[in-house]
């Protein structure tokens, strides 16, 4: 039956299913779509649904003419009725994968949608899953749950594969297509079906042996973009203290050309991936027994990065006669990085609320931003407005947290009392009001 599907592929003729049409799976419904795959978007959020089916896109990078493009091409639909599933033949499942209130994978996006689509699955069909999660996710947690919803056997009836998403949303020079795809399945035929699948949108495919190679990949990489995060914010504060410019140190050790790589350091980790991912693995490690101090240090390293901006906003503040109490302080960018409209886990807030704590009196600027949205550990923040920058002068105090390209970062030295850069964004400019947090 697999060879049916492997040729169904082959011939773009199967229909390729998207659950969560987030940052992660509606480029994947797009470049399905653009391959000639008939795709259907499924999401549990109707307004979504609508919108994408009037043609309008709600993420910033992903153009409104994209979505109509692949309208217009007629195979295409996004919905809400997962019952649809059962006219799938590849489905992908891209739903998140947060940490909760304890800090432990929550599975709970994973296992409810295994269990609305299994009573709709039919044999022969692929299930891929895309969400980033701990080692051993897709058969003991996915399989398990599909087969237990339906009359289904996982590698027999239905097949198996899991493949990480590695979108950097709003990175000019890599997109879906262009990133290669590392690819693992627990037998040779699903892992052939499930390359064919991603060979037709990606330009190179990276097969490995299992899924769970494939998910520990994901977990390799994020963890090593965290731990280098950390090194370079520790660099930051050691440098610091001895009076160097750790900007000017990280731009003079990118030019060997070999063995070395910038990171950057900034007021803490933000987003939906590098912050939570590495907690999978440390979560998932406790059952071996194996400690993973070198990813909890990191950790502790990168959220402690808050507390130290707060700190360098005191003393610049005090040098000025001030206090954090009655102060009025102006942040600039709350994305959790340049030139996006993703705030999620975005330390921006972390540090808003500890000068609120303070006293301080603190209003925002961010040009993809304008109002806060539903905050789950922020709630006095939710639906609080964005300030113009005309009003720029009338704050004892300018932080910048987000470079975001748009801002004129000369004028606001000129316009601001005081600039604490957390972002090394006014560079070149240099101005005694400019401190480097
Ligand atoms: N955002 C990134 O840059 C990125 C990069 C790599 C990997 N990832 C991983 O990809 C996964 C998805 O992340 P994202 O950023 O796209 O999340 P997202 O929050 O942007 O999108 C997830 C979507 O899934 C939908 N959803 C939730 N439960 C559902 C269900 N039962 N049925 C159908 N739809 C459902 C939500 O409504 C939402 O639209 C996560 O595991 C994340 O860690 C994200």
């Amino acid at each position: 039956m697999i060879n049916q599907l492997i040729q169904k592929i082959k011939d773009k003729e199967a229909t390729v299913g998207v659950i969560g049409l987030g940052y992660v799976g509606l480029p994947l419904v797009l470049e399905f779509g653009k391959a000639g795959f008939p795709v259907v978007g499924f999401d549990v959020d109707q307004n979504k649904v609508d919108r994408l089916n009037q043609g309008e896109s709600y993420i910033k990078h992903i153009p409104s003419k994209s979505i109509e493009e692949l309208l217009a091409r007629g195979k295409q639909e996004f919905t809400t009725d997962v019952t649809k599933v059962s006219k799938m033949d590849c489905i992908l499942i891209c739903v998140p994968t947060p940490l909760d209130k304890n800090r432990t994978p929550d599975m709970t996006y994973i296992v409810s949608t295994a269990r609305q689509i299994s009573p709709h699955m039919v044999k022969g069909q692929m299930v891929i899953l895309e969400s980033t999660t701990y080692p051993g996710t897709t058969w003991g947690i996915l399989a398990t749950e599909l087969e237990a919803n339906s009359s289904l056997k996982a590698g027999e009836d239905f097949y198996l594969a899991y493949s990480p998403e590695r979108e950097d949303p709003n990175n000019p020079n890599f997109s879906t297509a262009t990133i290669p795809k590392v690819i693992g399945a627990d037998s040779e035929k699903e892992l052939e079906a499930a390359n064919e699948l991603y060979k037709a949108i990606v330009s190179k495919t990276v097969p490995v042996s299992n899924t769970m190679t494939a998910e520990a990949t994901k977990l390799m990489e994020n963890i090593f973009r965290s731990v280098n995060i950390a090194l370079v914010n520790e660099m930051k504060i050691i440098l610091d203290k001895m009076g160097i410019d750790v900007w000017e140190v990280i731009e003079a050790a990118s030019t060997k050309p070999f063995g070395y790589m910038p990171f950057y350091p900034g007021p803490g980790l933000g987003g939906h991936c590098i912050p939570i991912d590495p907690f999978y693995l440390t979560w998932k490690a406790r059952e071996y027994e194996v400690p993973t101090r070198f990813i909890e240090l990191a950790g502790e390293v990168n959220v402690s990065m808050p507390q130290y901006v707060v700190e360098k906003i005191l003393t610049a503040l005090n040098s000025s006669g001030k206090s954090a109490k009655g102060s009025k302080i102006l942040v600039l960018g709350v994305a959790y990085k340049k030139d996006v409209d993703d705030d999620r886990e975005s330390t921006s807030y972390k540090i808003m609320e500890m000068l609120v704590n303070l006293g301080a009196e603190v209003e925002f600027n961010d040009p993809y931003i304008p109002v806060v949205g539903p905050k789950r550990d922020y709630p006095n923040f939710v639906g609080k407005k964005e300030v113009s920058l005309d009003k720029i002068e009338s704050f004892d105090m300018t932080v910048i947290l987000t470079d975001h390209s748009k801002y004129d970062y000369g004028d606001i030295v000129n316009r601001s009392k005081i600039i604490v850069d957390t972002r090394n964004a006014c560079a070149p400019i240099k101005s005694p009001k400019i401190i480097k947090a």
